[in-house]
């Protein structure tokens, strides 16, 4: 078990975001990001402790609601910065955490587990900026298989259907 106190450090990450308001990469987000990867780690079995900091730390250090392609790597710095100072964890689970933020828009697939747990939690959340995840944009199989089932999903139920969603 992990002893870090998740509510404390979304609370504290969250007072450090960079863009004032809450809506596309905001709480919402990190929190369907979160469940989602729960879910997926019943199969994938991702670390959770990783999974669960991603979620809170990949659009941390936005600058803005657009693309913003350097958002990754800056918020694998801001964790280098906080790391022992905020929250405390062993390196090798540190090393996929970093990686995970650093690529989650720029790589499709690691290979890893819980880094693809990782970044296919953020792909099922695609719905909510009008965006229907596809089966090939995703890194594991059970992500895969569960963007095949949502198709014919409305995008504005996805949330609501995938935390309803049992496997
Ligand atoms: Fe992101
Ligand atoms: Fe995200």
């Amino acid at each position: 078990m992990s002893s870090i106190d998740f509510t404390a450090l979304q609370e504290f990450v969250f007072s450090q975001k960079m863009t004032p308001d809450n809506t596309v990469h905001g709480i919402d987000h990190w929190t369907q990001v979160e469940s989602n990867a729960l879910l997926l780690s019943r199969h994938t079995g991702a670390d959770e402790t990783v999974i669960r900091l991603f979620s809170i730390f990949h659009d941390s250090r936005r600058f803005d609601d657009g693309y913003d392609s350097e958002h990754g790597p800056r918020a694998a710095e801001f964790l280098m910065q906080i790391r022992g100072d905020v929250f405390v964890l062993d390196d090798a689970r540190f090393d996929l955490l970093y990686h995970a933020c650093y690529y989650h828009t720029k790589e499709h697939s690691s290979g890893d587990k819980t880094i693809d747990t990782c970044y296919d939690a953020d792909r099922l959340d695609l719905g909510r900026v009008g965006i229907q995840p596809k089966p090939e944009k995703m890194a594991t199989a059970i992500g895969q298989k569960i963007v095949k089932k949502a198709k014919d999903v409305p995008l504005s139920e996805m949330r609501q259907w995938l935390n309803k969603l049992t496997l």
